[in-house]
């Protein structure tokens, strides 16, 4: 698929999860901004209707940043009510709508704000879904510390996680990308991936899976 074809695919995802929200929206309303190109599009949409509800909570600081350069209230999540939608991408779904996600190293807060959340929208060019999760890299945030510790754990596992090097978190930590997993049962490798002392968070979204999913795609959206 080439780049511009992807981009015009997430650019209706993106746009149809506006046209999702829009009619919920109100002036108290608070909304959950991910991370990544796609949500980048979805924020572009959404700078349109920034009088029609109240603030944004941001899982990044590269989202924040975009949003406030719209002008778009960004508050702190502690001093957020409850989140109305949460509105993210993810670097592969499955047909129950887990994904994985964390290919921008943002897995932590994504997780935290789509926990906060009632309703969480997925929103992906085509190429993201998947019939088995495992082929994209899983990421995983660890404590500096534990790198290595956390390493070993993975291989255990049947993983084989390379370090990204030269990336830091937003929270000051570092992933490993774990190639090669088998993920027979999501649910029950994300726990175990928590389990491990040091693990911060992982990439696979089962227990906070999405709600909704949009796949943009040549002849329009799909949702499921
Ligand atoms: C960031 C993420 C992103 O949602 C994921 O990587 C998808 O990004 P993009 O919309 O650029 O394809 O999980 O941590």
């Amino acid at each position: 698929m080439s780049d511009s074809v992807k981009e015009n695919q997430k650019k209706r995802a993106a746009n149809a999860a506006m046209e999702t929200i829009l009619p919920h929206l109100s002036p108290n309303t608070v909304l959950g901004i991910g991370t990544g190109s796609t949500t980048d599009y979805f924020i572009d949409e959404l700078k349109n209707w920034k009088h029609l509800f109240d603030a944004a909570v941001a899982s990044s600081n590269r989202s924040s940043d975009l949003l406030t350069s719209y002008d778009i209230k960004v508050i702190n999540l502690n001093a957020a009510p409850l989140i109305d939608f949460y509105i993210d991408g993810a670097d592969e779904i499955n047909p129950d709508r887990v994904l994985i996600k964390g290919g921008g190293g943002a897995l932590t807060r994504e997780k935290i704000v789509a926990a906060a959340s009632e309703q969480f929208i997925c929103i992906a060019d085509d190429s993201k879904r998947v019939g088995r999760l495992g082929s994209f890299p899983l990421p995983v945030e660890v404590l500096p510390m534990s790198r290595s510790l956390v390493a070993r754990n993975l291989i255990e596992l049947g993983g084989r996680p390379i370090w990204r090097e030269a990336f830091e978190t937003d929270n000051g930590n570092w992933i490993l990308d774990v190639h090669d997993l088998f993920i027979e049962d999501p649910r029950e490798i994300e726990s175990k991936i928590n389990d491990i002392p040091g693990v911060v968070a992982n990439g696979i979204f089962a227990q906070q899976r999405a709600d909704l999913v949009i796949l943009g795609s040549n002849d329009g959206v799909t949702k499921f």
